[in-house]
């Protein structure tokens, strides 16, 4: 019996432990790919800085295997972004009333031109890219050689950043060009261009246009195909890697089910367990000597003898 209970306990601790780990692990898009890369071009970009000046863009050098992809920083107050915004950084154009959170006294803005590189680290099957991914991330200036940086978030509060593309590559026979936009978990979200070559955010990511090349025939796109350069090919990566989300969310999700059973289970457990206390105390005590019955007398308890034979009673009772 007292093996059996331990037993629940453990099961029920285990259950909750894993239902807590796996709704902690569940926005777990910091190992992939796309967020290593984030992390390494942080650090690559946070290299750009010598003798920086605040407001200044400098260029930085992306690793050497990752040639293609282009990055650029600027350091900034915090203060000065909300009052000023920044124009024209590189494609951005960052308007006033930008709101980071956390705050922090001053800022870095990392900017990513992918490349080349866009498909391979942000695979869209059926999509083709128009544009080269284009990144744009806050983090806390307070450290210019830290690494690993955690994003700062941010939303513009007045009016959205715009994104001036360059470059488009001409839309295939009258397809519609769409704004895609990856959050940091990677998700895609599809928007309408703001302008011919313009897509518009309110918050950080990754951002390009494509358009949905399903219905086309696989065939080697002739003249007028997407950008030289990026591979349009679609890679299993994506589903591959929002199947793997899908089933995180539904493991966390059974998980905490679980969870929450065992933790029901638990507090049944409790409860027979006070039970069988409550007993096993008034078993003990009738061991020890004979407790003394407990009787209803009107609306109070008196002890009696078990073998009176008159029960007390009030008198009033006999008047009702
Ligand atoms: C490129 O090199 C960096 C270090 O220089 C390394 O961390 C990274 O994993 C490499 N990436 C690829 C895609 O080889
Ligand atoms: C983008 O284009 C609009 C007009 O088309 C212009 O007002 C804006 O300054 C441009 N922004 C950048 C970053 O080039
Ligand atoms: C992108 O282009 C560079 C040369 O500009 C090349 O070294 C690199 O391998 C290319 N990357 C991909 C993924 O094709
Ligand atoms: C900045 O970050 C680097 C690398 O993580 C660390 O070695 C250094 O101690 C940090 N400096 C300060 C002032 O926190
Ligand atoms: C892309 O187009 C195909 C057919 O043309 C359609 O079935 C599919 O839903 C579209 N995908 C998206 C994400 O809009």
């Amino acid at each position: 019996m007292e093996l059996i209970h331990r037993l629940v306990i453990l099961i029920a601790f285990a259950g909750l432990l894993s239902a807590y780990k796996s709704k902690a692990q569940s926005p777990s898009s910091s190992t992939s790919p796309a967020r290593q890369l984030d992390a390494l071009l942080q650090d690559y970009g946070y290299q750009a800085f010598v003798h920086p000046h605040t407001g200044v863009f400098y260029d930085g050098l992306a690793p050497a295997n990752l040639s293609g992809i282009k990055i650029s920083v600027v350091r900034l107050r915090s203060g000065s972004l909300w009052r000023r915004g920044v124009h024209s950084f590189k494609e951005f154009d960052i308007p006033i009333g930008l709101i980071v959170h956390p705050y922090v006294e001053r800022i870095v803005f990392v900017y990513q031109n992918l490349g080349n590189w866009s498909s391979v680290y942000y695979p869209l099957p059926g999509f083709t890219y128009l544009a080269p991914l284009l990144g744009l991330l806050i983090y806390d200036a307070a450290n210019l050689s830290a690494k690993n940086l955690p994003e700062l978030d941010f939303v513009a509060s007045k009016s959205p950043i715009m994104i001036n593309f360059t470059n488009v590559a001409p839309v295939l026979n009258g397809l519609t060009p769409q704004c895609v936009w990856f959050n940091l978990d990677g998700l895609p979200e599809f928007r309408d261009l703001v302008s011919e070559n313009a897509c518009s955010t309110y918050r950080q990511g990754h951002f390009s246009i494509v358009v949905n090349s399903t219905g086309l025939a696989p065939s080697p796109s002739p003249g007028g195909g997407p950008v030289p350069g990026l591979s349009p090919g679609p890679s299993p990566g994506p589903s591959k890697s929002h199947k793997s989300k899908v089933w995180k969310i539904v493991g966390g999700v059974a998980g905490g089910f679980v969870g929450l059973v065992l933790l029901g289970l638990l507090l049944v457990w409790l409860l027979i367990h006070r039970q069988n206390k409550k007993v096993a105390e008034m078993e003990h005590q009738a061991d020890v000597g004979e407790a003394l019955q407990m009787t209803r007398v009107g609306s109070t308890q008196a002890p009696v003898a078990s073998g009176t034979r008159t029960q007390p009673i009030l008198e009033n009772e006999y008047v009702a």
